[in-house]
Order: C-alpha cells, then sequence, then structure tokens
C-alpha cells in the first residue's frame, strides 16, 4: 500500500473518533446508542460500498438497524442505472421529510452513484432541503470526515468529486453475512458503451494491487467467509493498468490457492475482453462456480455496434460454444436490454435467436433507460413506448421459457449447496445456494446457515427447487445437527 494511502487510513480513523465522541454525547442525553440506517440501491458493488459505509458506523458507535423509522442517520446510497432507480430515490426522501417533521433530530445523507450528476445535486439543493449530507463515489473512502461534519453543523453538506486515482484500503467494513463476501478487485470502467451512464459516474478503470486483494481475501477466509464474489465493471480487464500487469485468469488462480476458501464467484464479465486463458483456469479449477454472467444486451449486429460494444452476434455465439465445450456444465446468465434507439421488432427477433441458442440460465432483461450525457440519449431515433412493450413482452416470455428448460434439467440431481438463510415463510426450512447460482429450498436446521450440504433437487420450480438434504448415496438425510457434524461432508 502506498504510504499517502496509509495517511488517508490513519486520518479516517481520527474522524471516526470525533464521532465517537458525538455517540457518546447523544447516549448520555437519549439513555441509548443513537441508530443507523443505510438503504442499499443497485449493483453488487454499491451492496459492498454498503458494507464499508456500515463497517464506519459501527465503529463510531452508531447501531445498526433496517427501519427507517427507528433511525436518528438515514444514508441512501444510490443507483442511477435506470431512471427508474433515480424515481425510487425521491419517493422515498419524500417519505423521509415526513419523518423528520415528527423528529426533527434525524439526519438524512445521500451518496452513490446518483449523486455524480449535477442535475441530481440542483434537483436536491432546491427541492430536497431537509437533507443534511451528499457525497459521491469517489470520496466514499472519506465518509468517517463527512460524517463528523455533518454531525458539528446545521447546513446541507455537499461534497462531489470528479474523480479519483486513490484506492484506500484497511478501512472498517461490516459484512451483511458472515460466510461470504463480496471483494473489489477494480473500480470505474472504461468501456462506454452508448447507454450506460456507469463511466461517468464511477470514472475510470483502476486495479487493486493483487497482494491487496488476495490478503484480504485470506482475512475473510480467517473471519469464516468461504466464499468470496471478485467484483467489478469489467473483470475481463483487470490488472491491465497496474505498475506489474498482470491478467484476470492469473488473478483467479492465486485466489484459488487459498486455503479454507471454498467458491469463487466474479461480476462482471465483459463478453469482448474474456480469454481462452479464463476459460482453462475456470475449467482446471475446483473453486470457481460454474456460473458465469455473461452480458449480452442485445442479438443485432447493427444495435451492438450502435451501443458500443464491440462484438457480434456471431462472436458471442462462438465465445459460448467454447466456454460449453470446456465446462458443460457451465450455467450462463446475461442481461438484456430492449428499446435501445433505432431497435426494430426485428432486432428484438435478433435477441430472441440468440436466447433460443445459448439456452441462457437466467436474463435479467431491461427496459432501455435514456441516460443525461450518454451518447444514446442523444440519438434521435428513440423507439416508441408501444414498440418497446411489444418486444419486451415477446423476449421476456422466450427468456422465461428456455430458463425454465435449463432448470428442469437439474431436477433430481443431488448438488452440493450453501445453506445462505432460514427460510422467511417457514422456520423450519432453510435456502441454500448452488454453485449455479439457482436456488434450493429444503427442511433443515437454522444453525446450517453458512455451511455446505448434499441437497437433492428434487422439484423444479421454474426458478428454483424444493428439495431434501441427502448424503453422498442419496439418502434423506436426518435434519437434527448433532446427528450430522460427525458427518466429514459438513465442513
Ligand atoms: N458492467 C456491467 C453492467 C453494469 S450495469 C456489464 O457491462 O455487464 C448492469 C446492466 O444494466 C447492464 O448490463 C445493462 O443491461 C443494464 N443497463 C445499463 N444501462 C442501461 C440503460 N441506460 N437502460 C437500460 N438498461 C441499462
Ligand atoms: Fe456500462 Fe458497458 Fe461499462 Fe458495463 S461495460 S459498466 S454496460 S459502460
Ligand atoms: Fe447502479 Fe452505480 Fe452499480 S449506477 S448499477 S450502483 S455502478
Amino acid at each position: 500500500m502506498s504510504n499517502d494511502n496509509m495517511m488517508e487510513s490513519e486520518r479516517q480513523e481520527e474522524y471516526i473518533k470525533k464521532c465517537q465522541i458525538y455517540v457518546s454525547a447523544f447516549e448520555a442525553e437519549h439513555g441509548r446508542l443513537p441508530k443507523a440506517c443505510v438503504v442499499t440501491f443497485g449493483c453488487q458493488m454499491n451492496a459492498r460500498d454498503s458494507e464499508k459505509l456500515c463497517g464506519i458506523l459501527e465503529k463510531a458507535g452508531y447501531a445498526l438497524t433496517d427501519s427507517e423509522e427507528e433511525a436518528d442517520f438515514v444514508l441512501y446510497n444510490t443507483c442511477t442505472v435506470r431512471d427508474n432507480a433515480n424515481q425510487r430515490v425521491y419517493g422515498r426522501l419524500g417519505c423521509l421529510n415526513s419523518l423528520k417533521k415528527k423528529k426533527p433530530h434525524l439526519k438524512i445523507a445521500l451518496c452513490g452513484c446518483m449523486m455524480q450528476e449535477q442535475s441530481v445535486i440542483e434537483k436536491i439543493q432546491k427541492s430536497y432541503r431537509f437533507v443534511d449530507l451528499i457525497f459521491g463515489t469517489h470520496n466514499i473512502f472519506q465518509f468517517a470526515e463527512l460524517l463528523s461534519a455533518m454531525l458539528s453543523s446545521g447546513d446541507m453538506i455537499v461534497d462531489i468529486w470528479e474523480g479519483t486515482d486513490k484506492i484506500v484500503e484497511n478501512l472498517p467494513v461490516k459484512r451483511k453475512y458472515s460466510y461470504k463476501s463480496g471483494v473489489n478487485i477494480m473500480f470505474g470502467c472504461n468501456n462506454f458503451c452508448s447507454y450506460c451512464i456507469v463511466p461517468y459516474v464511477r470514472g475510470r478503470e483502476r486495479s487493486r494491487e493483487p497482494r491487496e486483494i488476495l490478503r484480504e481475501i485470506e482475512a475473510l477466509v480467517e473471519d469464516g467467509v468461504s466464499e468470496v464474489m471478485l467484483l467489478g465493471q469489467n473483470v475481463n480487464s483487470y490488472g491491465k493498468n497496474l505498475e506489474n500487469p498482470m491478467s484476470f485468469a492469473a488473478l483467479l488462480k492465486e485466489v484459488e490457492k487459498i486455503e479454507g476458501l471454498r467458491r469463487i464467484r466474479f461480476m462482471t464479465s465483459h463478453p469482448k475482453d474474456l480469454s481462452d486463458e479464463l476459460i482453462e483456469v475456470m475449467q482446471r479449477s475446483t473453486k470457481i462456480c460454474r456460473h458465469l454472467h455473461l452480458p449480452l444486451q442485445a442479438g443485432s449486429d447493427r444495435i451492438l455496434q450502435a451501443m458500443n460494444r464491440r462484438y457480434t452476434k456471431a462472436q458471442y455465439l462462438a465465445l459460448v460454444d467454447r466456454l460449453k465445450h470446456a465446462i458443460p456444465d457451465i450455467a450462463i446468465t446475461t442481461d438484456l436490454i430492449v428499446g435501445f434507439p433505432g431497435e426494430t421488432l426485428a432486432d428484438v427477433e435478433e435477441t430472441i435467436d440468440v436466447v433460443r441458442k445459448v439456452q441462457f440460465d437466467n436474463a435479467f432483461t431491461f427496459i432501455y433507460s435514456p441516460r443525461t450525457g450518454t451518447p444514446a440519449a442523444a440519438m434521435e431515433n428513440q423507439v416508441p413506448e408501444k414498440t418497446v412493450h411489444e418486444g419486451f413482452d415477446k423476449l421476456l416470455a422466450v427468456v422465461q421459457e428456455t430458463a425454465k428448460e435449463r432448470a428442469a434439467l437439474l431436477q433430481g440431481k443431488v448438488m452440493e449447496a450453501l445453506v445462505e438463510e432460514v427460510n422467511e415463510q417457514d422456520p423450519a426450512f432453510v435456502t441454500g445456494r448452488l454453485g449455479n447460482n439457482m436456488l434450493v429450498h429444503f427442511k433443515a436446521d437454522r444453525r446450517l446457515v453458512g455451511k455446505f450440504v448434499m441437497v437433492s433437487l428434487d422439484t423444479c420450480h421454474g426458478f428454483y427447487y424444493t428439495g431434501r438434504m441427502v448424503d453422498w448415496l442419496g439418502q434423506t438425510k436426518h435434519t437434527r445437527l448433532g446427528k450430522m457434524v460427525d458427518n466429514q461432508w459438513l465442513n
């Protein structure tokens, strides 16, 4: 780690101490700790950022809560990838305003991707005066400092940076799950797909040093984590801008060596950068999950070109062929956009054709949302809403049908699942995640959360399974924990 960054984390520790003084004063006055609620919108990257924000809040002495009504401090970590993400934030801010009228000491802060847009800041400054603190994606590592400033000021604080080359390590983190964790390997994006706002709000690509990544994962494993998700907007271009360049495949090989780590996932892969070296590493790995999220976006070459995706339909299909040939049990999921400027129903048919040929295990289907400042938003041939919906409905039907067919193929199989949580509807059941990212519900003791078990996928319900725990021979297991811990397959 560079000295500069070391000093930065130490500086922030000092501000955490300042916040602790405020927390003690609050406790003396109210007879309880102040409560903080962090609400996350958007992708895995934001979810990981929120864990860092929670880490700082917890260290400062706040009690974390999921309830905005109970909170003394509410922080929204926002997303702006599509307009509906923004609208949700504005809607919920309206509710917070009423809450603040009843509870004037309530402090409200906003951060994340949406705050990197000038027009959003102007709107909040004009119409949402009750917000106390606004910061962006580039200075999130200064949250302790900003929090401390907010606590000692009565005015709205706005601090947005246009970019940063800093990567600050070693700040506190509060994980949502004890047994799995996201790990940032890079920040930002250089691809500038013509519809996408991410490069504008997250800045240019910066990779973390491999030793920092490996050290973080080792520490996570020591702390009980058995599954990691390596995070970046385009993990396949990892390492290109490091002092000693390193490929993503080479990084994966190093991660694989970490003892005690059981599962490795990563997100997201851009098809144009997916190397044969990566396919080979996945093929040989015993830890990398048999799942690849490989956003297609569209199937028409004309639209792909206008999107600046830099691959053709044929190239995408050839890549999938190579993947399926090397790793026959791989699950492939994707993202699709309908209604990009100039897209006709004939173009959507091209997307549908790819869906039929690839047989995606799952696909997130989005309606194109114009984002101010992106090239696509300025294109003249925006598609009428009626055409968009027609294409969207057609595509969705095929996506659901093929995903169901894929899921049905595994019915009756026995697979390993990582038990993630107790079922909300019936606490006698738990939910496990398979290597291919599908979920299975089965009867089991809640103390198995965080453990690996073998499950028979008895019934396929389209997007999930119900099943039962079994041993290696396929025999039903009893769910009393005492009986099972003796079994070697239960780690
Ligand atoms: N870096 C990732 C995706 C980040 S955004 C990647 O390239 O795969 C997640 C998804 O949101 C994208 O894959 C895309 O399908 C969708 N998306 C991004 N911008 C959008 C827009 N303006 N309208 C609709 N969907 C969009
Ligand atoms: Fe957006 Fe494209 Fe970058 Fe993904 S690769 S974040 S879609 S610009
Ligand atoms: Fe949204 Fe920002 Fe992620 S715009 S999708 S939260 S990178």
